[in-house]
């Protein structure tokens, strides 16, 4: 199946809302998890979020990590007002500093000292736009994680995933979670990125029945 490519910013109203509002603390978790155990000597430093939605994954890494800082970055103008609220209540707002912009037009200085993205890459018309800005925006050998969704090779297999993984939420979340299916990378997809990015040295493993993850060091 070829891939249909859903809107890029996810800035409706009630879209963010129904987002913010929905449980991914077993996901969110076991990708700060995997964060810390791959990383455990990127104790201080500045983690940057690309597409960081409502905040969830970098409150839960500074919880485990006192003294790290992240920037989160997301276009979207509702889901940072979801995120800043997530972050005052966690008392997290001098650590965490929100960025209302498209990660295209960021700039850093100093650069990153890592980079972590959940669930990006698959509104990105051009994935290497991505790609770039990891490279350019992390210091050479920071620490990197992103994970996405897997295209299945059919609409119905898409189908069949949104009603095993998401029976009972709001039909917004299904509606999303189906065209996300539909617009994600295939694992030789993302190999082919990062081969054209002079990135092969970063590692692609498919942990599940819908995910990819991309970890290693970016030079
Ligand atoms: C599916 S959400 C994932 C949010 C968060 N990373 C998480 O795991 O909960 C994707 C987010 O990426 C944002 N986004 C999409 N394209 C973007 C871009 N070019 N620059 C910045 N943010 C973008 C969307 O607005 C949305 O909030």
């Amino acid at each position: 199946m070829e891939r249909i490519l859903e809107p890029e910013i996810m800035d409706g109203e009630e879209q963010a809302k129904v987002y913010a509002n929905a449980n991914f603390a077993e996901e969110n978790q076991g990708f700060v998890d995997q964060f810390l155990a791959l990383y455990p000597d990127l104790q201080e430093g500045t983690v940057l979020d690309l597409g960081c939605g409502p905040a969830d994954i970098p409150i839960r890494l500074l919880r485990s990590r006192p003294t790290l800082h992240v920037i989160a970055v997301d276009a979207s103008g509702p889901m940072m007002q979801w995120a800043d609220d997530a972050i005052r209540q966690a008392g997290f707002e001098d650590r965490i500093q929100l960025v209302c912009k498209r990660f295209q037009d960021l700039e850093l200085a100093p650069s990153a000292d890592a980079v972590i993205s959940n669930s990006l890459v698959h509104h990105v018309p051009n994935a290497f736009q991505f790609w770039y800005a990891v490279k350019n925006l992390a210091k050479p050998g920071a620490p990197v994680l992103v994970m996405d969704l897997l295209r299945p090779e059919t609409t119905e297999e898409a189908r069949t995933l949104v009603d095993q993984y998401a029976a009972d939420e709001p039909e917004q979340l299904r509606h999303d979670f189906y065209h996300s299916l539909l617009s994600a990378f295939t694992e030789d997809e993302i190999a082919a990125q990062l081969a054209e990015m002079y990135m092969s040295r970063l590692l692609i493993d498919v942990p599940d029945d819908r995910h990819w993850i991309v970890s290693g060091r970016v030079y």
